[in-house]
């Protein structure tokens, strides 16, 4: 089914990955996970709240001339579930896949507990499992249940 011309609000990219399906406001957390901030050059076009048929609202993010690897959107699952990942080539695509809920993220997040290893100034990168409620840190066993987009290294 194509939609037609007057629902297209982000144009369709030539080259590059389209991060579909993201749970409606959380666009702009997605490029913060990923690094994405426009300082390389790239060309980013990201929809916030737009009608859906299967999720009544979603975000979408299209980076142009960027194939992100599964194991980089895996950890999007922790905020956008039912992301759809399509790689484009020569406006097609060609690869469409669902984020995975990673067993566990290494580098990623900060460990709130200031006493733990991780937060120590050693050469230690941070750990953490991921469990049904949450994430939890592998060197304290701290556990983050809620807006864990706030604990992302930066
Ligand atoms: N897309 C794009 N540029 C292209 C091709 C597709 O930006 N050259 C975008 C579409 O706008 C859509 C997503 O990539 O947001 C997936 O495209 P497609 O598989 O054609 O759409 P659907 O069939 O609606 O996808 P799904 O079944 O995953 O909902
Ligand atoms: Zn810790």
């Amino acid at each position: 089914m194509t939609q037609p011309d007057t629902e297209l609000r982000v144009s369709k990219i030539e080259n590059g990955t389209v991060i579909d399906h993201v749970t409606a406001g959380e666009a702009l957390r997605v490029l913060a996970i990923l690094g994405i901030d426009g300082t390389e050059g790239e060309t980013v076009s990201v929809g916030i709240n737009v009608p859906s048929d299967r999720l009544g609202r979603k975000d979408v993010v299209k980076v142009e001339g960027m194939e992100l690897s599964q194991d980089e959107v895996d950890v999007l699952s922790l905020i956008a579930p039912d992301a759809t990942i399509n790689i484009i080539r020569e406006y097609e695509v060609i690869e469409k896949s669902r984020v995975d809920r990673p067993e566990s993220v290494v580098g990623v997040l900060t460990c709130p507990n200031t006493n733990c290893i991780t937060n120590a100034g050693e050469p230690v990168n941070t750990h953490f499992d991921v469990l049904d409620t949450g994430v939890q840190c592998r060197y304290c066993e701290t556990i983050i249940r809620e807006n864990i987009t706030d604990h992302i290294e930066t």
